[in-house]
C-alpha cells in the first residue's frame, strides 16, 4: 500500500480527494492535515472532520496547520466554495475532534519515523509543507514524492496564476526549490477532470451515503463553476493528485523545469512551465499536462462504490 498524507483546505474537490484516498485499497491514508485556503483554517478543519464523519473515517488523525500564508495576506475563495468552504450539502456537527499536534509537526514526525516511503499530497496552498521543510530540513530526503495539485501553464484565480499557488506563492517556491521529488498536477490536467452529466449519473446510481454526498458537492460546485468561470461542468482538481498516487499512467507527464513568480505585480503565483526547455534551467519536477478522463473516473467511481459495501 502506498502511504500518503493529504494536506487540504476542504473544499468540494478536497472532500472527494479525502474520500477516494480513505477507501482505495492501494492507499494507506496516514493523516489529513489542514490549511487555510478556500476558507479560513477553523472552517477547513471542521469540513475535513465532517467528511471523515460521514464516511466513517475515524482512525485517521486530522491535524490543523497554518491559518495564514507565509508572507502575503490570506484570501479565500467564497465565490467557488461558499463562505463555509464547502457549501451545499448539509452535514451534522461532527463528533470527531481535530488532533492537538500542528500539521507541520505531524508531517515531520511521520516522515522522520518512516523509511522514506511516505508521499505528501498537498491539494491546498503549500504553507504547511513549506513550514515543515523549513523547520526540519532533514525531512527532505525522507519524502518519497510530493504530488501537489496546483499551478499549470495557465491560471484560474488570475489570468496567470492557479489558486493554490497564488494563495501562498512563497511557500510554493520553498517546496519547488527544496530538492524533494515534486509532481505537479496542474490545471492542464485537472481541467480535463470534468464531472459531466454522464459522470454525475454514474455517481448518483451508486446510491450510497457517501456517493450521494459527492453528488451534492458536485451540484453546488457545478453551479459556482458555471457562474464564475462559465464552465459547463466542474473540474474535480484535487482528487486527481490522489488518483495519480494510485495509477500515474492515467496522466500525461513531462519532466521539466517549473519556476514560480513571487514578485510580479500582475503575475504573482504564476508557474512558469518550461515546456520547450528555453530557460536552460534543469528539470526540477514532473508536470502533468493531461489525463485520461475515462480511466480517471473509473478509479474515482469504483472507489466510491466501496462505501456501499456495508
Ligand atoms: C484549487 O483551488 C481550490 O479552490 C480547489 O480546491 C483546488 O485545490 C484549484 O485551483
Ligand atoms: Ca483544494
Amino acid at each position: 500500500k502506498r502511504k500518503i498524507i493529504i494536506d487540504c483546505d476542504p473544499g468540494h474537490d478536497d472532500a472527494i480527494a479525502i474520500l477516494v484516498a480513505a477507501a482505495h485499497p492501494g492507499l494507506d491514508l496516514m493523516a489529513i492535515t489542514t490549511v487555510a485556503g478556500n476558507a479560513e483554517l477553523e472552517q477547513t478543519t471542521l469540513n475535513a472532520l465532517k467528511v471523515c464523519e460521514i464516511a466513517g473515517i475515524g482512525e485517521v488523525p486530522v491535524a490543523p496547520g497554518a491559518g495564514r500564508p507565509l508572507v502575503r495576506n490570506r484570501e479565500a475563495a467564497p465565490a467557488i466554495h461558499g463562505s463555509s468552504g464547502m457549501d451545499g450539502p448539509v452535514l451534522p456537527e461532527p463528533s470527531l475532534r481535530a488532533a492537538e499536534e500542528h500539521a507541520a509537526d505531524l508531517m515531520i514526525r511521520k516522515l522522520m519515523e518512516s523509511e522514506g516511503d511516505i508521499t505528501l499530497v498537498p491539494v491546498g496552498p503549500l504553507t504547511n509543507i513549506a513550514l515543515a521543510i523549513r523547520r526540519e530540513p532533514r525531512i527532505v530526503p525522507k519524502i518519497q514524492e510530493i504530488v501537489l495539485m496546483g499551478g499549470g501553464t495557465f491560471g484560474n484565480w488570475t489570468p496567470a496564476a492557479e489558486f493554490n499557488i497564488w494563495a501562498d506563492a512563497e511557500a510554493a517556491q520553498i517546496v519547488f526549490e527544496s530538492g524533494a521529488p515534486v509532481t505537479m498536477i496542474g490545471l492542464d490536467a485537472t481541467h480535463q477532470a470534468l464531472a459531466t452529466p454522464e459522470i454525475n449519473e454514474r455517481i448518483w446510481a451508486l446510491g450510497n451515503r457517501v456517493s450521494d454526498f459527492v453528488g451534492e458537492l458536485l451540484l453546488y460546485f457545478g453551479r459556482t463553476y458555471k457562474q464564475f468561470f462559465n464552465f459547463d461542468h466542474p473540474p474535480v482538481h484535487d482528487v486527481c493528485s490522489v488518483v495519480y498516487c494510485i495509477d500515474p499512467v492515467i496522466f500525461d507527464c513531462r519532466f521539466l523545469n517549473v519556476a514560480v513568480e513571487t514578485k510580479g505585480e500582475l503575475s504573482y503565483g504564476m508557474t512558469l512551465v518550461d515546456i520547450h526547455g528555453v530557460t536552460g534551467r534543469p528539470p526540477n519536477m514532473t508536470a502533468a499536462l493531461g489525463l485520461d478522463h475515462g480511466k480517471l473516473w473509473d478509479v474515482i467511481i469504483g472507489t466510491l462504490s466501496r462505501y456501499g459495501e456495508g
